[in-house]
């Protein structure tokens, strides 16, 4: 079984999930039940991705108890603020089929629109009302990670945010660490930016007789992140649940961490830039 990460609200996650990221409705409804069939016990989803009834229809037709599955999605930019986000909030698990979610995240700060803080007090009181276990953000900078807690006192359980080996967000993982706050790792893979086929990895991938794929999670997961792959290929997604069976040395993870090029090797929007007045 997947081992879970602690939240500081007093719940927990699995550590490695599923993304459907760029998965449409009807292939989510089959990958989706691909995954649950293989192993996988969380299920990362966003209003964004335009998939929430694929997930939706995957979940209906599992026969694993609520309970037994972890389910993730977000509010998008263009439904922040207070009455938008409990409008999209209702959309969300409407289209889910769920009555309690167990994670919702702020997809992105979207600095521009000024909404961030409007948009988590409305999360606060959905938590409070028990219609979500746990409340987080997503691509959040450290900027306004404190503005959130000055604002309104309540920190996230969780900040998603892109987190590969060109791109280890070393300052916001100290930042998290030093408020209990848990990484969560998107575009783990890389995004087909180069780190598959990367040297060191593949080494590191011979000396093991795994995939780099697996060498690439399996360092995230060493460096305690949760991770959420995205495959539609069920042989990768085996693969990837496979990966928590590998063991890096703390030379190969060091290894590893040293591929960071810093800004260069970001793939993803910048937060800063992103959603604030392109409606994203
Ligand atoms: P596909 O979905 O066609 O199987 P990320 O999660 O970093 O965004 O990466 C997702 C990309 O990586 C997708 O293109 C996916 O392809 C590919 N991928 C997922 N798992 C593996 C794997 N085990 N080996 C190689 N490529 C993979």
């Amino acid at each position: 079984t997947t081992p879970r990460i602690d939240f500081h609200d007093g719940r927990s996650i699995p550590q490695l999930g599923f993304g459907v990221w760029q998965v449409g409705n009807d292939e989510a409804a089959e990958v989706v039940g691909t995954a649950l069939e293989t192993g996988f016990r969380h299920i990362d989803t966003a209003r964004g991705y335009n998939n929430e009834q694929g997930v939706g229809r995957a979940l209906a037709a599992s026969s694993l108890a609520r309970d037994d599955i972890f389910v993730t999605s977000k509010c998008p930019n263009q439904d922040q603020g207070r009455d938008a986000t409990l409008r999209s909030f209702d959309a969300t698990m409407a289209d889910l089929g769920l009555d309690e979610l167990d994670l919702y995240l702020i997809h992105w700060p979207a600095p521009g629109k000024g909404l961030a803080v409007e948009t988590w007090k409305a999360f606060v009181e959905l938590h409070e009302q028990g219609r979500i276990r746990s409340i987080g953000v997503s691509n959040f900078r450290a900027e306004d990670l404190e503005k959130l807690e000055a604002e309104t006192g309540v920190l996230p359980v969780l900040n998603q945010i892109e987190l590969h080996p060109y791109f280890t967000q070393p300052e916001l993982r100290e930042l998290h660490r030093s408020k209990g706050i848990v990484t969560e790792s998107w575009s783990p893979l890389g995004q087909g930016g180069g780190e598959l086929e990367d040297p060191v990895i593949g080494a590191i991938a011979q000396a093991h007789e795994v995939s780099p794929a697996q060498v690439i999670l399996a360092w995230n997961l060493a460096l305690g992140n949760v991770v959420i792959p995205k495959s539609v290929t069920p042989e990768r997604i085996a693969q990837n649940l496979a990966s928590l069976d590998v063991e890096l040395t703390e030379d190969e993870i060091a290894q590893i961490s040293a591929l960071h090029k810093g800004e260069d090797g970001r793939q993803g929007p910048n937060p800063s830039e992103f959603g604030g007045h392109q409606g994203a």
